[in-house]
């Protein structure tokens, strides 16, 4: 079994996460992560804090001279703007209120609704954890996952599909042809990390116009992988379903509110013979292989042997710098609601937190299915696993005879 939490505040000393559940014997060095943390820190329309967060990893535990030792992993990433809020979110006790309280409720956000439920008068008690910097730790946990999935060699990437009101044309859509590198070198190469230049453009204009009148964007982003092996995730228990946990994982990021396996939507809008991908008959006798993939790589709960195709969309963020009407729950009175520092719009950072939530959630499949306590342990079940399914495409090769 393979698990993961993560612990901090956005303003504390430091983001903290656990994952237990990993191989003996897997490389793994702080290098490896890096250009995943830097990803989460860019995209066109990100706040000022990114400038001043470094999101170095450092590993605490399980990992010994470059690899890791089947304990439990911790990774540290220090906040460095903690130095600049050890008045407010000093851990020890401090006399007198802290100076940056926060008391009108931004629509949209945690702060209401978490006031509420923790029985809290000063908001920043709420959205010290409610905030998208919690997500630091999920980018570097993903990436650990990622270094495990390349056991099997599978590859996770993502692309920004919209932002606001422009979105990648059908005709425009990344072609499944693209190999993983193509894919990821256009998407760095992009501010908005969409790899459609025109749209690009449009995308940044757009963002740039939402700054200007104070407002902010959301959007949706594509969560893609090579080509699974077929047999992750179950549909013999309802909380087996490799599709609903992808969702869910998707659904848990800051500010998603939906999510589309494959066509999604689209699906239902059409009849099931523009829909549904046909088998054909593939070379050696005995292999199936499929003439498209509408089902975005899952049928039944279950991998089928194509690349997962998922998406998943972001409601603009709530922190307007014209904002909202508000209340002060201090005098009940009417008020704008509270102005932090922020994002004007973080799609492009939130692609690659969900390539990270596909990464854990494709590990943990991977581990419930190959699992072992060495990386040649895990190799050894997955060679048979895959020997398996060679052995019942000759079953069909022999029965063609029969039949
Ligand atoms: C990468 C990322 C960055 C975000 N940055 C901000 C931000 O700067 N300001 C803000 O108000 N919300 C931001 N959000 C969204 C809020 O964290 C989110 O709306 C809030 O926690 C309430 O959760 P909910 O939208 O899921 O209901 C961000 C989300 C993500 C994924």
């Amino acid at each position: 079994m393979m698990r993961f939490m993560t612990a901090g505040e956005s303003h504390g000393p430091a983001l903290v996460g656990i994952i237990e559940g990993l191989p003996a014997g897997m490389d793994l060095t702080v290098d490896m992560l890096s250009l995943d943390m830097a990803r989460r820190k860019m995209g066109y329309g990100r706040g000022g804090r990114m400038k001043i967060e470094s999101d170095e990893v450092r590993f605490l535990t399980g990992v010994r001279r470059g690899k890791t030792l089947g304990s439990p992993v911790t990774i540290l990433i220090e906040n460095r703007d903690f130095k600049n809020w050890l008045e407010d979110m000093d851990p020890g006790p401090r006399e007198g209120p802290p100076g940056r309280g926060v008391f009108t409720p931004r629509p949209g956000h945690a702060d209401y609704a978490g006031a509420v439920k923790y029985f809290q008068r000063d908001l920043r008690n709420v959205l010290e954890r409610a905030s998208a910097r919690e997500t630091a730790t999920r980018v570097a946990l993903g990436a650990i996952a990622r270094q495990y999935l390349r056991i099997f060699g599978i590859e996770v990437a993502s692309f920004v599909v919209r932002i606001g009101p422009v979105e990648i044309g059908e005709g425009s859509i990344p072609p499944s042809s693209w190999s993983m590198d193509e894919l990821r070198e256009k998407v760095l190469a992009s501010e908005v990390f969409c790899p459609v230049p025109d749209q690009e453009k449009e995308m940044i204009e757009a963002i740039r116009s939402a700054k200007k009148s104070g407002d902010t964007l959301g959007g949706v982003f594509e969560v893609r992988t090579t080509p699974l092996p077929v047999g992750l995730g179950s549909y013999v228990q309802w909380d087996r379903r490799l599709d609903a946990e992808l969702a869910r994982s998707l659904m848990s990021i800051q500010a998603i509110k939906g999510v589309e396996v494959g066509l999604g939507f689209e699906a239902s809008r059409r009849p099931g013979s523009a829909v549904h991908d046909p088998f054909v008959p593939g070379n050696p006798r005995g292999v199936l292989e499929r003439t498209r993939n509408h089902a975005g790589g899952l049928e039944g709960g279950v991998t089928n042997g194509q690349p997962l195709q998922i998406r998943a969309a972001m409601k603009p963020i709530s922190t307007l710098y014209s904002p909202l009407p508000s209340v002060d729950i201090r005098t009940g009175e009417p008020s704008p609601a509270t102005v932090e520092r922020s994002d004007i719009c973080a799609v492009p950072a939130a692609s690659v937190v969900g390539e990270a939530m596909v990464c854990l959630v494709l590990a943990q499949a991977a581990c419930e299915k190959y699992g072992g306590d060495s990386v040649d342990e895990v190799l050894g079940h997955f060679r048979e696993t895959s020997e398996q399914k060679i052995r019942w495409e000759r079953t069909l090769e022999g029965d063609g005879k029969q039949h």
